[in-house]
């Protein structure tokens, strides 16, 4: 059954209101990790795997939500103290907070949602879930008065106050601003952003998914953050996005061999979003990919996000030929995105699916990327 016609008939057999449909997409990103809270710039864009809610008002003051994927129900109110205890439910909540904070309305509704965007691949599936709400929420209760931009940062507060993950502004930016085919340039300190179409004659961009799950909020995602945010202060300016190599190796006596490690990843990190965005108006792809291997490297070596299992499939990308590959997202698992030459697609999946079971007892996910719309009302 369609994801859309399963909804339905959950919330028809729970609730009685018609409800309107929502969705929002997960997401990837080409290249520009962990830069958006050191006010870089990243590259995202939304995929076709979302998360989708029947949602209609109730006339109460309560939210009443059944998650399809979780099975489970979850019932809270509106008031800052009613917070649900099931995680999955607080990102809801947040969302419903967020806009309350904001001087937005949300009164009482049931929903029913599920997705199709993997859980713990790094594609964002909780960006999806808040994006979906916030965007439903917007349309529903306050005429759509509350900007686009400003639903992305509901996403995000939502993460930062009811979810315990100090993220920054990507994941819920590409969730809600996706375009069809586009992928986005964004600034993450002037938050100004450009479309790029995307569909390269020779190549495709290929997921593949370790299925090692991770868990941001109980990750060190926190405190690749802080690392950062004590090199920006000793260097005296707001963001890493200022820093350049030079001045961070003038205070290299005084910073820890860690913190150094981790701020100049994100010096050469922002440098190599430039060069890519220089090389796709170029149409140079060979670029693209070393850049993206690159980008690798440093995510492994010295931000130490990266996990055996995904270096593991850099290599085999490497051997197979493919122009780039890269660990995507926050890190501590998930998925690599490779920018594969077409012709080479089929051998190097076969190659990855097998030479990954063999060594770790079970076959990656492989996804081909769809760049798709992101948060919309579907019905
Ligand atoms: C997670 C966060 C994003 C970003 C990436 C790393 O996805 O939610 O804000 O920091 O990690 O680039």
């Amino acid at each position: 059954m369609e994801l859309k016609e399963q909804i339905l008939k959950e919330f028809n057999s729970r609730f009685n209101e018609k409800p309107s449909v929502y969705a929002s997409a997960g997401r990837i990103n080409l290249i520009g990790e962990h830069t958006d809270y050191n006010g870089g710039f990243v590259f995202p864009g939304a995929i076709d795997k979302v998360i989708m809610a029947a949602i209609a008002p109730n006339g109460t003051d309560k939210v009443r939500v059944f998650s399809i994927d979780i099975d489970e129900y979850a019932e809270f109110g509106l008031e800052e103290s009613d917070a649900p205890s099931q995680s999955w439910a607080r990102y809801i909540f947040g969302v419903c907070r967020e806009i309350i904070k904001r001087g937005g309305t949300v009164k009482g509704f049931d929903a029913v949602f599920a997705g199709n965007v993997p859980l713990g691949a790094g594609l964002s599936s909780s960006a999806a879930l808040e994006s979906c709400f916030a965007f439903a929420l917007n349309d529903l209760f306050n005429g759509n008065s509350i900007e686009k931009f400003e639903l992305a940062r509901i996403g995000q507060s939502t993460e930062h106050n009811y979810c315990g993950v100090n993220c920054g502004i990507m994941d819920q930016f590409a969730s809600v601003m996706g375009k069809e085919g586009k992928l986005m340039r964004l600034d993450c300190r002037s938050m100004e952003y450009e479309y790029y179409p995307f569909a390269p004659e020779d190549y495709e961009l290929v997921l593949v998914d370790s299925r090692v799950k991770h868990e941001l909020a109980d990750s060190p995602y926190n405190k690749r953050r802080e690392s950062c945010e004590r090199v920006a202060k000793r260097l005296g300016i707001e963001t890493l996005r200022d820093a350049t190599q030079a001045m961070l190796d003038g205070i290299r006596d005084e910073i820890s061999a860690e913190d150094y490690s981790r701020a100049k990843f994100v010096i050469e990190e922002k440098d190599r979003v430039l060069a890519v965005s220089d090389a796709l108006n170029a149409g140079d792809y060979e670029t693209v990919g070393r850049k993206m291997y690159e980008t690798h490297e440093g995510l492994s070596k010295d931000y130490e996000v990266s996990c055996e299992e995904l270096d593991y499939l850099n290599e085999i990308a490497k051997e197979c030929g493919v122009t780039g590959s890269r660990i995507m997202g926050g890190g501590f698992g998930g998925c690599t995105i490779n920018l594969v030459r077409k012709d080479l697609v089929a051998d190097f999946v076969e190659t990855a699916k097998k030479r990954f079971k063999e060594k770790y007892g079970h076959e990656p996910k492989v996804y081909e990327v769809v760049i798709s719309d992101g948060a919309r009302k579907v019905e």
